[in-house]
């Protein structure tokens, strides 16, 4: 911990330079009834923390204003911090109740709904009886929900302003307090389409699963491979219907807050489901609408095949028969099926390895003894 008296040290600074700073500070845009933005709003504010991590806490207000959570008081996330300097500062905690209540039932609003269903989905700690080993390799609220994603709600609906614009008059025109319409046109039409894009949603997700030790200590095997496919070049080149990682491990029906494990009968890509997840009826992105049980069962990650290749498995060596036999015995999900094919594929390469030394060591040896000859017959002839 840093001495106490350097926090001190901070806070008159910070004070003498607001003194000066409030003169020609902007209008308020929150009704700032707590004060925190008195400090909180400017944008130097921020420092290095005793390891090294660079703490922000500044608070734009009128992108707070502007956000999801732009009614709340920052009291109600921020229980404490009563105290100036704040020796009082606990972590947020996503289920307290914020003094907002939920309409449909009257009740005092919280996400412990989310919460309750995420601490039994697969990013889950586990029960209580039973906690997880590393604990600290899943993904907490935080992880997915940065502010930077939270704060950018521009209020656009697809994007396309003036659609935005049209429909909002039109909500104007009989709810004629305007911030009051601006505010439900945002509440509903935030939810009308992804808050991510494709690429974002492969970035956060592979920020965990890419990373084979990580995933290796929860066995479960890094999902790189992904980039090998189809379905990721599509992403690549900026085709909107392409699948990212929530298209098919959270579709219609399916929360990102409850992602269960592959032999869950619950998950979406349970052999039970998937032919809904690849057939995608009812969803917004038309993907593979006849699918078949057959078609299903297809590989998406593939594993199997170009994964095993990719991990540096030797093949096409005398050594592959003892590795097919370690397949065979492993846990790995691996069909009878997939081991065939790889065999397959080893005896290809094994029949390439030898085929193309020999043609080009006969061609060679051709081409030697057709100079050999060209030199004798000169020789002769002189
Ligand atoms: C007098 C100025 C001032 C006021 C008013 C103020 N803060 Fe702060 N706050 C600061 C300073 C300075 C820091 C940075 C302290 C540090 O360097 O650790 C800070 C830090 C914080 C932090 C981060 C603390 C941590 O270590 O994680 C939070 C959260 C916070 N303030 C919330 C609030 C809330 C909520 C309010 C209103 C109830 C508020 N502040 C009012 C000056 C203020
Ligand atoms: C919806 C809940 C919510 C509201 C409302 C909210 N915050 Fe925060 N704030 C958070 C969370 C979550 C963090 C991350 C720290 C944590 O997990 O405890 C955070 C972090 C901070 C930090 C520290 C940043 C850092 O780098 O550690 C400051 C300063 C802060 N908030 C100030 C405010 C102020 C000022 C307001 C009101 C204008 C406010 N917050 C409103 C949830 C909230
Ligand atoms: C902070 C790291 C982290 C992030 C981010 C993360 N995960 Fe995970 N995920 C994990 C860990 C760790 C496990 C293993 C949990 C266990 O062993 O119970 C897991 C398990 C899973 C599983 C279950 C695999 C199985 O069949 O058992 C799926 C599916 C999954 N995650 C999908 C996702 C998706 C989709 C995203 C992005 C929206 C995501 N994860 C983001 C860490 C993460
Ligand atoms: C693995 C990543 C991940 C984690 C962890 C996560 N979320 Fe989410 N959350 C998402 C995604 C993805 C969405 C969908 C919104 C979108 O399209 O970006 C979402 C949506 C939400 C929404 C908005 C719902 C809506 O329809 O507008 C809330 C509220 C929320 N999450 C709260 C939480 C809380 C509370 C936690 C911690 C228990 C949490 N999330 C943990 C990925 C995550
Ligand atoms: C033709 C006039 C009209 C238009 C246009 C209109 N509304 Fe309404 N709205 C009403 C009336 C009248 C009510 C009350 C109806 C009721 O309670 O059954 C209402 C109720 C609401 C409520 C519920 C309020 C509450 O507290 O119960 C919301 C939210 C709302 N409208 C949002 C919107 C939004 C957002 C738009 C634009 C997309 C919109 N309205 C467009 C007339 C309109
Ligand atoms: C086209 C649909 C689809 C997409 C896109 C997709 N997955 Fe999967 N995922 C599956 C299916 C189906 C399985 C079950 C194993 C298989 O058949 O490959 C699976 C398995 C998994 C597993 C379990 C791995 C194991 O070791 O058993 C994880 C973790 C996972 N996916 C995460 C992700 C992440 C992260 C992304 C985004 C980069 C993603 N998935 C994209 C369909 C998909």
């Amino acid at each position: 911990m840093r001495p106490i008296y350097f926090k001190y040290l901070t806070f008159t600074a910070l004070f003498l330079l607001l003194h000066f700073g409030t003169v020609f500070a902007d209008s308020e845009v929150l009704p700032d009834t707590e004060n925190c933005l008195y400090c909180h709003r400017y944008p130097s504010m921020g420092r290095y923390d005793e390891s090294g991590v660079k703490r922000i806490f500044y608070v734009n207000d009128e992108k707070f204003a502007r956000s999801v959570h732009g009614k709340l008081k920052c009291k109600s996330c921020h229980a404490g911090v009563d105290k100036i300097p704040h020796t009082d500062v606990k972590k947020v905690d996503c289920t307290t109740k914020c003094h907002i209540r939920e309409p449909s039932t009257d009740k005092e609003f919280s996400h412990i709904n989310m919460v309750q269903k995420y601490e039994t989905s697969v990013h889950g700690n586990g029960s209580k009886e039973k906690p997880k080993p590393f604990p600290e390799d899943l993904p907490t609220c935080k992880d997915c929900h940065e502010n930077r994603i939270q704060s950018s709600v521009t209020g656009l609906w697809g994007k396309s302003e003036a659609l935005s614009n049209e429909t909002l008059a039109r909500c104007i025109g009989c709810h004629t307090q305007k911030d009051w319409a601006q505010n439900f046109y945002l509440h509903f039409t935030h939810r009308m389409r992804r808050t991510r894009s494709q690429p974002e949603i492969i970035k956060l997700c592979t920020s965990c699963h890419e990373d084979s030790q990580k995933m290796a200590r929860h066995g479960l095997e890094s999902v790189s491979t992904f980039k090998d496919t189809f379905h990721w070049s599509l992403v690549k080149y900026g085709v909107k219907n392409a699948p990212d990682c929530i298209s098919c491990h959270v579709p219609v029906g399916y929360t990102t807050h409850d992602i269960r494990s592959r032999t869950d009968p619950m998950s979406s890509i349970h052999t039970l489901n998937r032919i809904d997840t690849c057939s995608n009826q009812g969803g917004m992105q038309s993907c593979h609408p006849g699918a078949t049980a057959e078609f299903a069962t297809g590989r998406v990650h593939a594993y199997g095949t170009k994964a095993q290749l990719a991990a540096g498995m030797k093949v096409a060596t005398f050594e592959d028969h003892e590795n097919f036999r370690l397949l065979e015995r492993a846990e790995v999900d691996i069909s009878k099926d997939e081991i065939f094919h790889l065999k397959v594929l080893s005896l290809i390469q094994l029949f390439y390895k030898v085929f193309i030394p020999l043609v080009i060591g006969f061609m060679a040896y051709h081409q030697w003894l057709d100079w050999l000859k060209i030199i004798r017959t000169r020789k002769k002839r002189r």
